[in-house]
């Protein structure tokens, strides 16, 4: 193995290093399968199913990559009922499912009480909660912690902080820095993240994504591909690749051996085996889609999405087959993450 890989496990890489092996194709298939190595020693080979609900697609933000944002008037919006999420919550819990996933665009809506009040609900389903519906107050994040929330996924996007404010509007990187690190202390698993191949984002910028996640110990990290949506401002942009996103994945679980990570929908909506490619390269969770219809094929970030026309509850099957075909076991445990004592 190349000296350089090695330095990765000992955080005595330097920026600069970190960058030159993200740019050069010769350490490719070292690191991908130091990745595997690295899972499989850390994470064992287990991989964790989380049920993801797409509860409404309304979003007040206006990121310059995604679907939902407020100024596009392309897509049916549609917010689901307190009940209609609730029942969701059941059948994934009696499929057997530890960790229901509540996504959403960014939608006040949801009040903290009326969010409060669901979480609770569902906490009596004996699953692992996570929220991942954008940045909120403090006082909210608390409150939900207090009635059992778990997790909390809200990815950083991009650790440039130039690129993050072109992206985002009305938003910055110190700011949803400063949210992420106040999940952490608020006692949340939280999960950070970011896309791959985002207009002006190169090794360098990559490179500022993996120190970030290290730096804030991540504790779920989704990456995936951008992919260019027609119905957005960056609709002419190239997109993330493959071969990249993989390494860059495969470079998180090294540089955050404990970490879950979800082998994304992205990665399956640009690549038929995007997603068992990521599961062999690092990632050690999955993320069926349990999104009822007929909402489902309403949230569309990225065009080309999976699982959007499949039968109401297949995406539980499809997962666990596909972890069985990698010869990997489904995770029976809530899957928190264990760190190495
Ligand atoms: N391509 C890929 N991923 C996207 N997301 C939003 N829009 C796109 C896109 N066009 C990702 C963001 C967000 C997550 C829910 O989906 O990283 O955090
Ligand atoms: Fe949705 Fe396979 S995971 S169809």
């Amino acid at each position: 193995m190349h000296e350089i890989i090695k330095k990765l496990r000992k955080d005595s890489l330097t920026f600069e290093q970190l960058a030159h092996i993200i740019e050069n194709e010769k350490y490719d298939e070292e690191i991908l399968n130091y990745a595997n190595e690295i899972r499989e020693k850390y994470v064992g080979n287990e991989v964790y199913v989380r049920a993801i609900i797409e509860f409404s697609n309304y979003c007040r933000m206006d990121c310059l990559y995604c679907g939902l944002r407020a100024q596009n008037k392309n897509i049916k919006r549609y917010r689901m009922t307190i009940d209609e999420i609730i029942d969701r919550a059941k059948l994934i819990a009696e499929r057997g499912i530890k960790t229901v996933v509540l996504q959403s665009g960014e939608d006040t809506y949801y009040t903290k009480e009326v969010m409060s009040n669901l979480i609770k609900e569902i906490k009596k389903f004996d699953v692992a909660i996570t929220l991942s519906i954008g940045e909120r107050e403090f006082d909210e994040y608390k409150a939900w912690k207090e009635v059992g929330a778990d997790r909390y996924l809200m990815r950083h996007e991009t650790a440039d902080e130039v690129l993050y404010n072109k992206l985002h509007p009305s938003d910055t990187f110190e700011n949803r820095k400063r949210h992420l690190f106040k999940l952490k202390e608020l006692g949340y698993e939280v999960g950070a993240g970011c896309m791959v191949g985002l207009p002006g984002q190169g090794p360098i910028e990559l490179a500022k994504d993996l120190i970030f996640l290290r730096e804030l110990d991540s504790d779920m990290i989704g990456i995936g591909p951008f992919i260019p949506n027609p119905d957005t401002p960056l609709k002419d942009e190239k997109g993330g690749d493959l071969k990249t996103t993989l390494k860059i994945i495969a470079l998180a679980r090294i540089l955050i051996p404990t970490a879950n990570i979800p082998a994304t929908t992205a990665m399956g909506s640009l690549h038929p085996f995007g997603r068992q490619l990521a599961l062999k390269y690092g990632a050690n969770v999955i993320m069926p889609n349990l999104t009822p219809n007929p909402y489902r094929p309403n949230y569309t970030l990225y065009p080309n999405k999976i699982c959007l026309f499949e039968a109401d509850t297949s995406c539980i099957e499809c997962t666990k087959a596909m972890i069985k075909s990698l010869n990997r076991e489904v995770g029976k445990s809530y899957g928190f993450r264990v760190k190495a004592s």
